[in-house]
């Protein structure tokens, strides 16, 4: 039984996916968009590296059949029906819609974990859910990889506190799960703040430039620990909730 963590996708190998389940995580803020939109209704989030991928892949379904979301330096993109904030992702929004979505880090990790057995999309807001299927796969002896996005290929301390949870939870109770030193220092950095996620969001530096730029709303929403149950599964391209049949 093993978990790794690693940090940056962009030196992620296939052999580091091959065969494993792997949890990709970008706490601030697309893991969190995306589990409010699946939550919320949306059919299905499709990530794209650029915003040009996504419009051109827009006029190819019909632009009335889909919503074009994300955020450049965390701001809307101009055209775009919404941006990166998970509270714009309501009910109302999003029920029924194909979302296409590019975003800096977070779109990026999800197209880097191809070809891996399973990709689901783990943060705070779907922490249980999320942390039960791959305490699952742990336990059915499947290696589980916790792809920390990171922000513009640097180490950030959201995305490594929420790994770190993730590696607690599964290995609660269970002996012999063998960890690399991500992993092991992703938990250390969750046992230090504990309870209170708000603190380590702020303290980070991404955090801080969200709120500075008046997405304060945004970090206390992916902040807020089981949200939703719902547990983002990447398959054929796209982003839908475990357990819907095939779009
Ligand atoms: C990303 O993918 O880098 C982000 O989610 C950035 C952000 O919207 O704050």
């Amino acid at each position: 039984m093993r978990i790794d963590v690693f940090f940056g996708y962009q030196q992620l190998t296939p052999a580091d996916v091959t065969g494993r389940v792997v949890a990709v995580v970008d706490v601030l803020r697309a893991s969190t968009t995306i589990a409010a939109a699946l939550a919320n209704g949306a059919r299905a989030v499709v990530p794209f590296l650029t915003s040009d991928d996504a419009v051109a892949q827009s006029k190819q379904l019909g632009r009335e059949a889909v919503l074009l979301a994300g955020e450049q330096k965390m701001l809307p993109i101009p055209g775009f029906d919404l941006g990166n904030s998970p509270g714009e992702f309501t009910p109302e929004r999003v029920q029924g819609k194909t979302i296409l979505l590019t975003t800096t880090n977070g779109s990026g990790a999800v197209l880097a974990a191809q070809g891996a057995r399973d990709i689901v999309v783990a943060s705070y807001v779907n922490f249980s859910a999320v942390a039960a299927m791959l305490r699952a796969a742990v336990r059915s002896e499947t290696e589980v990889v916790i792809l920390c996005s990171g922000h513009e290929r640097r180490f950030t301390l959201e995305d490594a506190g929420c790994a770190g949870r993730y590696v607690r939870a599964i290995q609660k109770d269970l002996n012999g799960v063998a960890t690399n030193d991500g992993a092991t220092a992703c938990a250390l950095i969750d046992r230090k703040y504990g309870e209170n996620i708000a603190k380590l969001l702020q303290d980070s530096n991404h955090g801080q430039a969200l709120i500075g730029a008046g997405f304060g709303d945004d970090v206390g929403f992916c902040a807020t620990l089981d949200s939703f149950s719902v547990v983002p599964v990447y398959h054929d391209r796209q982003i839908v909730p475990l357990g819907t049949s095939r779009l």
